[in-house]
């Protein structure tokens, strides 16, 4: 049976996707109960990070520990990877060694091509285009404290980014309707709209996206590897910081998220991340639920029990 891989969220079906989110909540409760759960004693998950990160490193290490497993951090600095060794020959090798890989870098192509050439599941802890890890966590969010999120109407306020693509498979996979509010040049790109125009729509202010919405989202206006465009995406976004105001737009009970970390006066006020519908630290707890359940997953269809 070919290895399953989770690169991107659409990697995962409509069912198995809500199957790994009503784990997660499942997990989550068993762990507050103090249930120690520990499948996969001896497993070994290798964590390479070409871009810094707290949540990712610590769920993703957390939660194997928990599972009775553990997780090596790799930094390229340190490993033959940043000396120019293919990925396809480090792939060969550390999946001899490892049980699930985990990778954090830049062009998505890179996980593409570890994936391909690994013989153990390979899981994107973020790239340039996608960030479906976190997306496992915003869902599981969204559930908790609303339920269903079909037929839900969500807000994307600002770049068209990684978290951005993200959401849009998100919306597709989950039947919600997504409304973009980005800058002119900071959109998603036509094609991907064109193929996400179902489920997915571009509008031409916050304000429009934020009305009537069930959920308000946004991230940073600079990713990682953008520090120097910082100066001019301030200028550019000026008009598109999620705040008390654009709040009164949505519906009464609308959520806020932010895969963080926040730059407070920027993308949100400074007051943002303790707003009444504010669900961010939750999200961010939830990472470690989420990625233990798409851990589990990824083991049983690669027949570890
Ligand atoms: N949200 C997120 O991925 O956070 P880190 O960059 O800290 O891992
Ligand atoms: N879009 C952000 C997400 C950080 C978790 C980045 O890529 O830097």
């Amino acid at each position: 049976m070919a290895t399953r891989h989770f690169l991107k969220l659409s990697d995962l079906t409509p069912t198995e996707l809500r199957q790994v989110l009503n784990r997660a909540i499942e997990l989550k409760q068993n762990l507050k109960e103090d249930d120690i759960y520990q499948p996969f004693v001896g497993k070994v998950m290798g964590m390479i990070f070409e871009k810094s990160s707290t949540r990712t490193r610590i769920s993703f290490e957390a939660g194997m520990s928990q599972f009775g497993g553990s997780a090596i951090f790799l930094s390229p600095r340190d490993t033959q990877l940043g000396r120019g060794e293919p990925i396809e020959d480090s792939a060969r090798v550390m999946s001899r060694m490892l049980d699930i890989v985990m990778i954090r870098t830049f062009g998505h192509d890179i996980v593409e091509k570890f994936a391909q050439y690994s013989s153990v599941p390979v899981i994107n802890g973020l790239t340039d285009d996608h960030h479906p890890c976190q997306l496992l966590a915003d869902m599981q969010t969204y559930l908790e404290h609303r339920g269903d999120i079909s037929g839900k109407t969500v807000a994307w306020i600002g770049d068209g980014n990684n978290m951005c693509h993200s959401y849009m498979e998100a919306a597709d996979l989950l039947g919600f309707k997504l409304k973009i509010a980005s800058p002119q040049g900071y959109a998603p790109t036509a094609e991907l709209l064109k193929k996400f125009a179902h489920c997915v729509s571009l509008v031409d202010s916050a304000e429009q996206a934020a009305q009537d919405a069930d959920l308000i989202v946004t991230d940073v206006w600079a990713s990682m590897g953008q520090e120097e465009e910082q100066q001019k995406r301030i200028k550019a976004f000026a008009n598109y910081q999620v705040n008390e105001q654009l709040m009164t737009f949505a519906k009464p009970d609308c959520l806020f998220m932010h895969c963080l970390p926040a730059h407070r006066g920027e993308e949100i006020s400074e007051n943002m991340l303790d707003h009444q519908g504010s669900v961010v630290w939750d999200e961010a707890e939830n990472r470690l639920h989420a990625q233990k359940a798409l851990i589990e997953f990824l083991f049983h269809q690669q027949g570890v029990m």
